[in-house]
């Protein structure tokens, strides 16, 4: 039986900081962010958004009744949950209007969590036949005003629906994967943004990438001339980069100038948006299926969480997949988010909400939104 995504959907909060605005206002050349990061712009989100209500936009975006009836798994892979009991998932069957006969949890292991949530989907659909399974990433990254990692924050959620006879992209049953206990980047429970060793992590990252892919190569006999395209975790696009940049003289001359123009294309969208953490990889999936991708072509995706867990797989696009890609909502969401100033994000940066807070709607410009916070309760709301 072929398992696969069979839907793939975006959120993204409609407010926005321009990168290079952002460097002027730390006064740091924006070369480096635009060039030496790879970032135009970092998306925003309001503080009525969080893990529950960016989960919610980006699978309500792709489900329809008949899908709701079919899911019996639902997973959110995130790190910036917002109850240290209580899942994201949870929440999410009352705002979603999903039946109760599902399973749901939350996984959490940096940005691995929604590879994670992805295989698992993979064997719960294998195991049940005609059922379906809701995996979501959804994250807020933060690494506080004036950090070295400011640079790298973003926010926003992809919604994945996981079926029999996907119809965006087959997974392949053919996968390596490694843990190793590493101090690059962590968030302890008491603290809002991440503490990371950031130049540490990016040698993990292609550390990781170099040895899953020699693992992979012998695993299954393959090289990089069975692949047209690579798809990277990309908290930031340059770190992608510096994992392809491995290849070079390694693989011929073309098949390195084709994986890196495939890159270009995959990276596009989170140039756009910033770091969506466990989103980060499958927002790459979407940025090229959206600008690049042909039917059949055969893609090598490479997961990577900090702590550190990594794993790389394979998938073959299907044939008819952009009938099911909303691409133009895609780019209008986009296009329509409005910049705001570097003072405003700084002033929102600082809200933070306390027991007894009740959200006006009348400010509310999302579909979901924390609605109030009631004896230290998350009260969420949807505007129909
Ligand atoms: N023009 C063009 N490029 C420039 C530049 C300029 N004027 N100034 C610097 N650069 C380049 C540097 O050469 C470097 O490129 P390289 O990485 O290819 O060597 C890049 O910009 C970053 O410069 P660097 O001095 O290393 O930046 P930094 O000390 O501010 O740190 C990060 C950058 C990414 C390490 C930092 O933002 C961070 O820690 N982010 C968090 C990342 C993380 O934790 N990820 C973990 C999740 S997987």
């Amino acid at each position: 039986m072929d398992v696969g995504i069979d839907k793939i959907g975006f959120y993204v909060p409609k407010d926005y900081i321009d990168i290079v605005e952002l460097a002027k206002a730390r006064d740091i050349d924006p070369d480096k962010f635009t060039i030496g990061i790879g970032q135009d712009k970092q998306a925003v989100p309001q503080p009525y958004q969080d893990a529950v209500t960016l989960a919610a936009s980006s699978a309500d975006s792709i489900l329809s009744a008949d899908d709701k009836k079919d899911i019996g798994l639902l997973i959110v892979g995130t790190e910036s949950s917002v109850d240290e009991s209580k899942s994201t998932a949870a929440f999410l069957v009352d705002l979603l209007d999903l039946p109760e006969d599902i399973r749901s949890f939350e996984i959490k292991q940096a940005c691995f969590g929604a590879t994670a949530g992805l295989q698992s989907a993979y064997d719960f659909v294998s195991l049940n036949p005609g059922k379906k399974a809701l995996v979501i990433a959804s994250d807020i990254a933060r690494y506080g005003i004036k950090t070295p990692g400011e640079v790298t924050q973003g926010a926003g959620s992809v919604a994945m629906l996981i079926s029999e006879s996907p119809r965006v992209l087959k997974l392949e049953h053919k996968s390596v994967y490694m843990t190793r206990n590493v101090g690059d980047f962590w968030r302890p429970t008491f603290s809002k943004v991440a503490f990371a060793r950031g130049k540490f992590s990016n040698e993990v990252y292609v550390d990781f990438f170099t040895t899953l892919w020699d693992r992979y190569q012998a695993k299954y006999d393959v090289t990089a001339d069975d692949f047209s395209t690579m798809l990277f975790h990309i908290p930031y696009t340059k770190m992608g980069t510096k994992a392809l940049r491995t290849l070079e003289g390694k693989v011929s001359d073309e098949k390195y100038a084709e994986l890196m123009a495939n890159y270009q294309d995959s990276v596009k969208f989170s140039r756009e948006v910033g770091n969506l953490y466990t989103g980060s990889l499958y927002l790459g999936l979407l940025s090229y299926l959206v600008n690049a991708a042909k039917a059949n072509e055969n893609l090598l995706l490479f997961s990577y969480g900090s702590g550190a867990v990594g794993e790389i797989y394979s998938g073959e696009i299907q044939p008819g997949f952009e009938k099911v890609i909303d691409k133009t909502s895609l780019e209008t969401m986009l296009e329509q988010r409005q910049k705001i100033s570097i003072s405003d994000y700084e002033k929102m940066y600082e809200v933070e909400y306390h027991d007894g807070t009740i959200v006006d709607p009348a400010g509310v410009d999302a579909k979901f939104y924390l609605s109030e916070i009631k004896e230290n309760e998350r009260i969420y709301k949807k505007n129909n």
